[in-house]
Order: C-alpha cells, then structure tokens, then sequence
C-alpha cells in the first residue's frame, strides 16, 4: 500500500490549516457564501439537505485497517456514528457540522487521508478494480498508475478549474470491473500485437442527464506515456469544452461536438508537444511506485484444503456465502471476501463506526491489514485464507455483512436520494428496501441468479442507474415522487446504456413491477441464461406488455 512522503505530508498538513483560515473566515462573515463555496468543494464539503456533506476520498478503494479506524473514529465523534460508501469508492459523512471540518480534516490527515478534490471542477479520486493486485484474471497492477495519477492529479495547476468535473477509471485486468466506458477517461489494460502490456484509451464516458458510453481514442498506449497522453486529453478539454452551461460542460459533450475522430486529432497533435518530456515515466519511476504495492508474505497452500472442503459440504448456508460472497485469487488457497452493504433495512452502502472497526480488526486477523471498498458498494477483504472463511463467514454474521447476495438483484447500487441530498427529485433507500423485502427469499434469488439493480434519486445519476440490468430513476411529477424502470442497461467489457420501458410508477408500485419483471424472465430464459442475456435476447416488448398488462 502505498505510504506518503515527506512532500504529502506537507501537502495535506498545509491544505488543513488553509481551509481552517477560510472557514474561519467564513463563520466571522468575512467571505461570503459565494466567495466560500469554490473554496469548501475543494475540500469535499457540500451543503446539503440537512447538513454539510463531507466527502472523503479513499484512492482507487484502498483501505489501511487503521484508515479504516480513523473513519470510524470521525463518524462517532464528529458524525451520527455512521459513514456512506459511493460507487466513486470514497466515504461520505452526511452530518458534520461545518466549524467541526477542519478538525475532522486534520484527524484524516494523521493517517494519509484528505477531502481534497472529491468535488469541484477538476481531476476527482481515481478509481480502480476493487480485486487490483489479487484478481486472477489481472494483466497488469492497475495500483502503481493509479498512484501515479494521483501525484499527478493532485493540485495539478493546470487542470485546477477545468470546464466541469473530471473522473478517471483504470481497469487492469482482461474483464473491466472498474466501469471504465462510464468514465470521462477510462484506461484499460491490452496487450498488443508485439506481447506488450498497455491502455486502450476511452474518452467520453458518463452517465448524468446525458448518459453515453465512451469511445476508443487510442487503441494502444505504452504504459509509460499514460500521464503525457492524459496532459494531452486535458489540454484540449480545457480549452475547447463548454464552460458557458454546466449541463454541456462535461468531456463527453465535447467528444460528441468534435467526434471521437476529430477529439483524438486533436489529443494526437497537442501529445506530439507532450510525448518522451518530463512527464514520460521512466522504469525507475514505475518501479518505485510498483514496489509499494509488491504482493504480502502469502504463504504457500494447497487450495481447496480439507477442513474448508468439509464445511462447504456440510453447511449449506456457509456454501452458499463462498459461491456469491468471495472470489477467487491468483494465490492458490486463498479467496477475497466481498462484505455485503445490503443488507434488507439498512441503506445501501452505509456502514456504523462499530462495523468499520471490526472490518479493520478482521483484515488484521485474516490478512494484510488491508480493505478494499468496491464501487458497488461493498467491501473486501482481499486475502483471506480458505481455511479461515467458516470463522470469518460467521463473524461476518454477527455483523450483518454476511446476506448472500452479492451481484444478485437485492446487491442495490443506490444514491442516498430525497433522504440526504438536495437535488433529489424522489427518495431512494426505502423504495430499495421495498425491493430487498419482495425478494428476501434466498433461494428465489439465488435462481434469479446475477442481476445488476442501480438506483439515482435524480438524472445525475450517482447510482449509476443507466448501466444496470434493471435502473431505476427518481422523478417528479407535479411535486410527487415517481419512479421510472430502464432495462438492458449494463457494465463491464459490454457496457450499455438501459432503455426506459414506459410510464413510471408510484413508490408503492415498483416492487410489483419487478415482480412482473421477473416472472417474465423466469418463464422466458433459457438453459443457464441471465437475466441481461434474456433481455438482450427478446427485447423490451415483452415486458412492457407484462408490467403494463390491465390484468396480470
Ligand atoms: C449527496 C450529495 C451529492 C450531490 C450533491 C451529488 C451531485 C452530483 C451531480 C450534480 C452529478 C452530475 C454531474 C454531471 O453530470 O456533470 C453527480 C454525478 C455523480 N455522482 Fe453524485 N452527488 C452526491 C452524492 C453522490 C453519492 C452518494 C454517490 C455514490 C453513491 C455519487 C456518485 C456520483 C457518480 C458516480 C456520478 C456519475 C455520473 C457521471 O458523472 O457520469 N454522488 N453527482
Ligand atoms: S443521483 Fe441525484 S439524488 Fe442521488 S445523490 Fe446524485 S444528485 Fe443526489
């Protein structure tokens, strides 16, 4: 994991005591609301509903068990005792009070953490596979460039005030679980026709009021150009995107504007001025970032081992936590363990002080000391021994992490919605809750098999609602919450966008409507086939007419 030096220290210790002054500044009435607001969403803090909302980032979904302590220290002291993990893999508080933020601010930077770009117009917290450096299927450790991106990212004076926002996604293995085609760029790892390891460049991705998968600008980039290439990306961005109306200031507007084709001229001529200077990675610049994340001190294990064998044949409960819950791991006897947030009742994502810090005393006991929260909304525990899970499975319990429903259709991607955030047009948590509740019948679910649900209280679409098998979007209609269903959306390598299948429905309806929904699938799907692969198959029709059927 990698451990800040002396330049970060600085950094952080000096941005905590600037945003002290400002807020100082700011409760004395010597800046006005104005004046302050640039300066506070530098730091992660937005004005919300009810409170301030303090967004933490957590770099490409690393967690240190003693990070992992602190956030819990920060939601019990500063906090309602409890945090919100986002499909961005940072935490957000939703209650602190605004003269407490420097002080929380400092209490992160004791451990290497900050708010700094979580929000604004500029380069946010870079995201990643959640099973980097374990996933069996990887090609390359996406972390190293991830932290590369991050120094480089980081208070980058060029790219401070760009047109709008600006998110990067690197995925470095052969399946992107990184959602690197929703993403304004998205880095994702090929070999070409020489055996070489490099990044497919994807410009244009996102989702918000204009969803849009992105487009291939580079087909292949030698690793060590990544940052010149991505100063190039920038550069036009800055200059050539919208910046008189925010809803058509986002890359992708422009990417459209220009064409992918004419948008990858323009990257190709502004990298010529770029390419083999100053910021062209040599190996000892990889090798030194690489070696913070060299693999932990695996012992050497046979998989499978008698005892775990056992218990999986015994306990069908326990069998079936392994088959949805963890996943395999390049190091033979070993699995990741995915903690699921979603559990029936409590809000997707959210998590108490007390949960953080047994996860922290877990990845200690059975690990590196390492976590890693995923963009779904989970966390993980990257390296767990198969002789331990049965130990851990039931600790897992003890803390409601354990619901075997990881990728299955109550596992809700979901925005905090009308309960916390200002720009809702409708609540979320307890239409999802409704959801989880009609499909609490585990082996229903089970034989419901993978199902991606997504959920966004409005068109901004935290909760990534385009991109799920099924989505479902908060609208308003004359002051009133509805709420309407997409189907066929999905992500990964075959990211598509979901296409709204009719009229939306009243709160009390959508549970009912995927009930309909399911059914359907149920009856139509063949041989092994998912629910995405049903609806790819026989198109949106045959829904439509059951969920909108008079009598059914
Ligand atoms: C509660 C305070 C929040 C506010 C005010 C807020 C605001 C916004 C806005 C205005 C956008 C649209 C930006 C655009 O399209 O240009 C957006 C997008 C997004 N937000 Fe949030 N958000 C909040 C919470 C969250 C949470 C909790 C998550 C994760 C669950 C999240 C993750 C995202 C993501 C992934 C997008 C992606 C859409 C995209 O840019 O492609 N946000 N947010
Ligand atoms: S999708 Fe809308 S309601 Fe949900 S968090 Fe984002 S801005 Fe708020």
């Amino acid at each position: 994991m990698y451990r800040y030096d002396e330049v970060d220290y600085r950094i952080v210790r000096e941005r905590v005591e600037q945003f002290r002054d400002q807020t100082r500044r700011f409760l004395a009435g010597e800046l006005s609301e104005d004046e302050f607001r640039p300066l506070r969403l530098m730091n992660g803090l937005y004005i919300q509903r009810h409170a301030p909302m303090l967004r933490i980032a957590i770099p490409y979904g690393h967690l240190a068990s003693r990070q992992l302590r602190k956030l819990a220290h920060i939601a019990r002291t500063y906090d309602k005792g409890y945090g919100h993990f986002t499909t961005r893999q940072n935490m957000q508080f939703n209650w602190p009070a605004l003269e407490r933020v420097p002080d929380i601010l400092a209490e992160l930077a004791e451990v290497e953490m900050h708010a700094i770009q979580t929000s604004g117009n500029c380069v946010r917290n870079t995201t990643t596979d959640a099973f980097a450096g374990v996933a069996a299927d990887e090609l390359i450790d996406p972390r190293p460039y991830c932290e590369i991106i991050r120094q480089w990212s980081t208070l980058h004076p060029e790219f401070a005030f760009l047109p709008r926002k600006f998110k990067i996604a690197v995925s470095g293995s052969v399946e992107d679980r990184a959602a690197t085609l929703v993403h304004d760029v998205g880095l994702h790892v090929v070999r070409n026709a020489d055996g070489e390891v490099g990044f497919k460049v994807i410009v244009g991705g996102g989702l918000g009021r204009t969803p849009m998968v992105g487009e291939v600008i580079r087909e292949f980039l030698p690793t060590h150009h990544i940052l010149t290439y991505l100063d190039a990306i920038l550069r036009v961005y800055n200059r050539y995107g919208r910046r008189d109306n925010k809803y058509k200031a986002r890359i992708k507007i422009l990417v459209k504007a220009l064409t992918p084709q004419g948008f990858a001229a323009k990257v190709e001529d502004e990298w010529l001025h770029l390419k083999d200077g100053p910021a062209t990675l040599r190996d000892v610049d990889v090798a030194h970032y690489a070696s913070f994340f060299n693999d932990p001190a695996y012992e050497t294990r046979a998989a499978n081992p008698e005892g775990f064998a056992a218990k999986l044949a015994e306990d069908r409960a326990f069998a079936r936590w392994v088959e949805h819950n963890t996943r395999t791991h390049k190091q033979p006897g070993y699995r990741s363990v995915v903690l699921s947030l979603k559990k029936t009742g409590v809000p997707p994502g959210d998590i108490t002080a007390e949960q953080m810090e047994a996860v922290a005393d877990w990845s200690e006991r059975f690990g590196f000391g390492e976590i890693r929260v995923a963009h779904e909304q989970n966390v993980i525990l990257p390296d767990v021994k198969e002789s331990d899970l049965y130990e851990v499975w039931q600790l897992a319990r003890s803390q409601g992490f354990a619901t075997p429903n990881v990728g299955l259709l109550t596992d809700i991607i979901c925005c905090p919605g009308g309960d916390f955030c200002s720009l809702a047009n409708a609540r979320s948590i307890p239409v999802a809750e409704a959801i989880q509740r009609k499909f609490d019948d585990l082996d229903y679910l089970h034989d419901l098999g993978e199902i991606d649900c997504n959920f966004s209280g409005c068109m901004n679409a935290c909760g990534h609602h385009h991109i799920g098998n099924i989505g479902i979007l908060g609208v308003d209609k004359n002051g009133e919450e509805w709420y309407q269903i997409t189907l066929g959306g999905s992500q990964g390598n075959h990211t598509a966008i979901g296409k709204v299948i009719g009229p939306s429905f009243a709160q009390a309806d959508v549970p009912l409507a995927f009930e309909k929904i399911m059914n359907l699938y149920v009856e139509q799907r063949q041989d092994g086939e998912r629910f995405i692969e049903t609806v790819r198959r026989i198109g949106l029709e045959p829904f439509k007419e059951r969920v909108y059927a008079k009598h059914h």
